[in-house]
């Protein structure tokens, strides 16, 4: 029998490690799982204030790179420690970073898969800011890639499990999408 549970909530949510510059070109990261994708070619995330929201609002451009069970320890940190008091943040996790050709924000070398994003709107409600932004591009390391596509098997990324409050490794692929249900049509 199913029961009511007190509080509902998608879960599981992807680990987002969102890369800005603030106004003095140092560069951040940080850790956001309230967030996705919406529609095709756009995503949303909810930040409360922040170094990584500031800067946001500042560039309006940034990177979201996709936490992965090999960098698990690194994508935590950055969600535990604000840039605004750890200025070398990055650094102290072993993050370095490349500048994005296509924003300016920064990529993530030690993350394989990175989106480049510009915002194009900035919603202040509820007291958090809900950036809407657009996805200009993406960046992938040759070695997580099968045919040209990212392939999860091989990115290992993580989700988080908000019930367990932990990371929980991708799995296995149980079935093709638009193909498995066939059987039963
Ligand atoms: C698993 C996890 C998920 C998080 N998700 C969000 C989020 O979606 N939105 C948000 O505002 N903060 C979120 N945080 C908190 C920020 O990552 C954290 O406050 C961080 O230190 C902010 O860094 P900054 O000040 O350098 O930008 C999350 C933290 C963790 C560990």
């Amino acid at each position: 029998m199913k029961k009511s549970i007190d509080r509902g909530i998608i879960t599981p949510h992807p680990v987002l490690i969102i890369g800005t510059y603030d106004k003095d070109g140092t560069p951040n990261a940080m850790n956001a799982a309230w967030g996705g994708q919406v529609g095709s070619n756009q995503i949303s995330v909810s930040l409360s204030t922040h170094k990584t929201t500031e800067n946001i609002k500042l560039n309006r451009e940034f990177t979201v790179a996709f936490a992965t069970a090999d960098q698990v320890e690194a994508c935590d940190y950055v969600g535990l420690v604000s840039g605004s008091k750890v200025p070398d943040k990055l650094e102290k996790c072993g993050f370095t970073v490349t500048q994005s050709d296509r924003v300016n924000a920064p990529v993530i070398d030690q993350l394989p898969v990175t989106i480049e994003c510009r915002v194009v709107a900035l919603q202040e409600e509820f007291g958090e800011t809900r950036v809407v932004a657009e996805i200009v591009g993406m960046k992938a390391d040759e070695e997580v890639l099968t045919d040209g596509k990212v392939d999860l098997g091989k990115l290992r990324p993580v989700i988080y499990d908000t019930a367990g409050k932990c990371y929980r490794v991708v799995g296995d692929s149980v079935g093709g999408a638009w193909n498995v249900g066939k059987k039963l049509l």
